[in-house]
């Protein structure tokens, strides 16, 4: 049997039960959700598993070594113990990312600057070479992350974060994470049976994410680099071999139908052209629509929406006024369905007129929202 590794994956605050759920369907043992993160143990295999399919994850970190760490210089020796020539050669390029800090740890650039130094330091004594730092794309992305004094050092296998799919190269103002979305629809406990409609969909994320997820196609499949593909130990065969699994589990058809509609004919035509480049264009129907025009496409099913809540897009007294009428097409037009509002403005929400029959806290960003459940008899 392959070695079990212990394995961290990051996840935006307050979705780790969502996280930790999907990671045990992927197959992943001993999860442990922590606060922004998920611990669990699995082989090569499942890293490679975890980083191709998971939805609601930003990135699968592989801890390497934790120590206590009053100051900087116990920080550079702690470094120099690992044997960094088993990761990295000099030929290989490297990058450093810090999170978190401490009083003795306070700037995150230096912080990284200082693992940098510890490890081409080392480099130099062996080889008398050392790897060049490459911040975009690295061979060796390493993560150090500091609490309180304890440090974690990690080998970062997915590079570039996991709500990067690869299929979004258009997005309108505000848009949500892909990872957040996937989670939402999660959250909601959206079955792929039934209908699905976003009315103010933007760049059209949410209707992407369940239409990737209701057709089973492997969030990560669109993009060319992950981490762990610049490691000494990667393997190509792999990685085809869960590539091709992926693609034969994809299914041919939705089994109920997925709609995103805006008014905004531009952010419709980057929500179509991300739909195009993840091959979903045929699947799921993207329609300019007034939100006071919208109808609804069948009997029943489930509504997800982001309305602008004034932090970022429209101004709080017109957007009162648009709450209202999102309310009153739910309650004229959507009977059957069940909706769902996440809104970061407490006020706003209660201009909608419906009376919620849960609330749950979610942070989109480091903006503390809810996502209103409305049942509509
Ligand atoms: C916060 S954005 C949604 C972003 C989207 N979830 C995404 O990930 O790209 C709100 C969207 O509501 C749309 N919108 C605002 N007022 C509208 C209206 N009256 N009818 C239809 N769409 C509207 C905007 O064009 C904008 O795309």
């Amino acid at each position: 049997m392959a070695a079990l590794n212990h394995y961290f994956a990051t996840v935006a605050r307050g979705l780790e039960p969502v996280a930790a759920q999907e990671l045990k369907q992927l197959g992943a043992q001993e999860v442990h959700p922590d606060f922004t993160g998920v611990h669990f143990l699995g082989d090569q295999a499942l890293l490679y598993r975890v980083n191709l399919w998971a939805r609601t994850l930003f990135r699968v970190l592989v801890p390497i070594h934790e120590f206590s760490c009053p100051s900087t210089d116990r920080l550079y020796h702690e470094v120099q113990k690992i044997a960094w020539e088993d990761y990295l050669q000099p030929d290989n390029t490297l990058a450093v990312h810090c999170t978190g800090r401490s009083p003795a740890l306070s700037h995150s650039h230096f912080t990284a600057l200082q693992v940098k130094n510890a490890i081409v330091d080392q480099q130099r004594c062996i080889f008398g070479q050392r790897s060049s730092v490459d911040a975009q794309h690295p061979d060796l992305l390493i993560n150090l992350h500091i609490q309180q004094n304890r440090c974690i050092l990690s080998l970062d296998s997915s590079g570039a974060s996991l709500h990067r799919r690869g299929y979004r190269q258009a997005m309108g103002a505000a848009p949500l994470k892909e990872t957040l979305a996937a989670a939402l629809l999660d959250l909601v406990g959206w079955d792929t049976g039934l209908p699905f409609i976003d009315p103010l969909c933007g760049s059209g994320t949410l209707p992407l994410e369940a239409g990737l997820k209701a057709l089973n196609i492997a969030p990560g499949s669109f993009r060319q680099k992950f981490g762990f593909m610049g490691w000494p130990d990667f393997s190509v065969e792999l990685w085809q071999s869960l590539l091709t699994e992926a693609q034969s589990s994809q299914l041919p058809e939705l089994k109920a139908p997925i709609y995103g509609s805006d008014r905004d004919s531009n952010v419709l035509a980057q929500a179509q052209s991300n739909a195009e480049r993840c091959g979903l264009a045929h699947h799921i129907a993207l329609v300019q629509t007034e939100l006071s025009q919208l109808e609804s496409p069948a009997d029943s099913g489930v509504l997800i929406c982001n309305p602008p809540y004034g932090e970022r897009l429209g101004d709080l007294q017109e957007l009162g006024g648009f709450y209202k009428t999102l309310g009153d097409v739910l309650k004229q037009r959507f009977k059957g369905w069940t909706a769902f509002i996440l809104t970061g403005n407490k006020e706003l929400a209660k201009r909608v007129g419906l009376r919620a029959s849960q609330r749950i806290p979610v942070y989109n960003g480091s903006l503390a929202c809810t996502l209103l459940k409305y049942e509509l008899y």
